[in-house]
């Protein structure tokens, strides 16, 4: 890879807190400047539900939802995007604010696999992870996947639950198998196919295997939305 491709991988797995091959899971906080020899031989990459501007139990004004998508949305059909997320008092535009940061994040990283798809042989993975970790009131947060992926439940004071115990089973068991294969699936697990053009992603934590990765028409403007943004 060019030095500069390489910076841009390195790039896409501080900001998306990537599981890097090898096994270290990093944060963007962990990426070092000496960190630029990154595999391209496997890449496993996800959003967790309430990231990147989307916030659990938000409570905004339908005053401030209209202002936000006119200005984040402004010269890509801001109509199209009130139509997919309508809503028409504060709890409906709280919920909408959330759900179109949620899938923008889903969309976003589904649209960097398939070019990853167009220029590498290799395969790459993706997920969505949507479990809220008890104990706290922040949802799915920003790497709240970390914990169970290393099984490191027992090292971390959470009122965690039996569910908690399972589910770290299931991430542990892909991870572990990522790292000793280059392939998440192994037994006893639900099928995580790698990606390919179809438009699914791998739900983990409440629920396991390919889903839709955003409802009906959203992909497309998305699209547009992120055609527009400046490339660096
Ligand atoms: C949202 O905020 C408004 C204004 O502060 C408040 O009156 C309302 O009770 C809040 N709603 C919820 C569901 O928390
Ligand atoms: C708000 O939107 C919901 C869902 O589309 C609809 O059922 C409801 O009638 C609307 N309320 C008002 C006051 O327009
Ligand atoms: C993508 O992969 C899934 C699971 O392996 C498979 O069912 C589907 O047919 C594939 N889609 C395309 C477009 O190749």
């Amino acid at each position: 890879m060019a030095p500069s491709t390489r910076w841009l991988v390195m790039a896409l797995y501080a900001q998306l807190g990537l599981a890097v091959p090898g096994g270290s899971s990093t944060g963007s906080s962990e990426v070092t400047c000496t960190d630029t020899e990154v595999s391209t031989n496997l890449l496993a990459t996800g959003n967790t539900k309430d990231e990147s501007g989307a916030s659990y139990g938000l409570n905004t004004t339908l005053e401030t939802y209209y202002s936000d998508v006119n200005e984040i949305y402004e010269g890509v059909c801001v109509h199209r995007f009130l139509d997919l997320y309508p809503a028409n008092d504060s709890i409906s535009a709280s919920g909408a604010e959330s759900s179109q940061y949620t899938d923008r994040s889903k969309i976003g990283t589904w649209l960097w696999s398939q070019m990853w798809n167009e220029h590498y042989d290799s395969p790459v993975y993706n997920y969505f992870w949507d479990h809220a970790p008890p104990g706290q009131d922040q949802g799915a947060y920003h790497e709240s996947e970390i914990n169970y992926v290393l099984n490191n439940l027992y090292a971390t004071d959470k009122p965690w639950t039996a569910e908690d115990y399972a589910i770290a089973k299931n991430m542990n068991a892909y991870w572990a198998n990522i790292i000793k294969t280059g392939n998440p699936n192994g037994k006893a697990l639900v099928s995580w196919p790698a990606v390919n053009s179809s438009e699914l992603v791998q739900h983990v934590g409440d629920g396991w295997g390919q889903i839709p990765v955003a409802w009906g028409r959203k992909i497309d403007p998305f699209k547009s939305w992120f055609a527009t943004l400046k490339k660096y």
